[in-house]
């Protein structure tokens, strides 16, 4: 490959280590501090269009799927439009009602994922309006789509994807911010967003310093033939991202429940050569997420917990810096992006080519 490793053993870590500047990338140019607002010069989504829309569906496949899932949840909170994503390769086949009063979006790293593609052209022709969320800039979605905008994170190489995961959901927070402000979005919270947006960079790399003790962590998990991922609400598609970067790179076996459904059925697989890896921010839902680990621990269960304070029920906590509740789902998933990395390296797995699969999906 043509670009330059900057000292790293493989891309997934040089992507994964550049996570602060593309952030900042994405967010530089576009806030707008006096309206409280973000523009997103591409968008061609007039105010009036922008108060119209009653529903908001995004597809994308993989890890941009997952992005898109975080993005709905995103833009409820902060539009208050209601929204849900759901997988391209799915929507394509299952002759969707296309509905007039619904914005659809297209969400994709490399903007050639057939699957993608082709739900966009479905929908085009049935007459909806399709934005893309898009990194590689002039691709094949970012040109059939309407308008919409670049996730700016720069090339990704490594066939998983770390960082365009990261930039596509700021791109989504930039995406909710913008339409809540047309909408219902106060001032004052309009302004707490942007706060929130401005630390994120400095609170990623805070995490990435932590790298020495996830390492560990990972050589202490990499023995496990399954792993559980579990988180509630904004920490699911948290749980579901880690899981899938787990699996596609260290070939582990991962899979990922929302935590309020262990009782029924995950509980019955707890003992403890099966750990949990769970998703535990400090927000409303605290004490549930504390429950399900007691649950968990009292049938002898590992623990390793992603959390904004040290979790007493489990074995082990990374703990990560608090933002605004609505965008502390960016940075959960971090931790687990390098947790994935080392467990694979610890495997001696084949980091930037897992086997079987590929960077850009663009047959059918
Ligand atoms: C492939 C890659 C994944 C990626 C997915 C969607 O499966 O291996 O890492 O998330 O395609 O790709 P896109 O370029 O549309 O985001």
């Amino acid at each position: 490959e043509s670009y330059d490793m900057g000292g790293h053993d493989t891309y997934m870590h040089k992507e994964i280590a550049e996570q602060a500047e593309a952030v900042d990338r994405v967010l530089r140019g576009r806030i707008d501090d006096r309206f409280a607002t973000v523009h997103l010069g591409g968008l061609n989504l007039e105010p009036g269009e922008a108060r119209r829309v009653r529903r908001i569906k995004i597809l994308g496949c993989g890890t941009s799927y997952h992005a898109g899932q975080i993005g709905a949840q995103l833009i409820e909170e902060l539009a208050r439009i209601p929204s849900d994503a759901e997988p391209a390769s799915e929507f394509r086949y299952r002759n969707p009602v296309v509905d007039p009063d619904t914005l659809y979006v297209a969400v994709s790293q490399s903007g050639e994922t057939y699957d993608v593609l082709a739900a966009v052209q479905e929908l085009k022709r049935k007459g909806a309006r399709v934005l893309g969320v898009v990194n590689v800039v002039g691709s094949a979605i970012a040109r059939e789509a309407d308008g919409g905008t670049y996730v700016h994170a720069g090339p990704e190489v490594c066939v998983v994807s770390t960082k365009c995961f990261t930039n596509t959901v700021v791109a989504f927070a930039l995406l909710a911010l913008h339409l809540g402000r047309i909408r219902d979005l106060s001032v004052s919270d309009g302004k707490r967003i942007i706060e929130g947006l401005r630390r994120l960079p400095g609170q990623i790399d805070e995490i990435l310093k932590t790298e020495p003790e996830i390492k560990k962590l990972a050589r202490e998990y990499a023995d496990a033939k399954s792993m559980l991922f579990i988180g509630r609400v904004r920490g699911y598609p948290v749980a579901r991202e880690a899981s899938l970067k787990l699996k596609e790179v260290s070939y582990i076996h991962a899979e990922a429940y929302p935590a309020s459904e262990l009782k029924h059925g995950p509980l019955a697989l707890i003992e403890p050569a099966m750990p949990t890896v769970a998703i535990v921010p400090d927000d409303d839902l605290l004490e549930k997420n504390r429950a399900a680990l007691e649950e968990i621990k009292a049938r002898s269960g590992r623990i390793l917990a992603v959390a904004h304070q040290v979790q007493e029920k489990a074995d082990h906590t990374i703990v990560v810096p608090k933002n605004e509740d609505e965008l502390d789902p960016i940075l959960m998933g971090i931790p687990l992006q390098l947790f994935a990395y080392h467990t694979a390296l610890a495997l001696g797995r084949d980091i930037d080519k897992p086997r079987n699969l590929a960077k850009s999906v663009t047959v059918e």
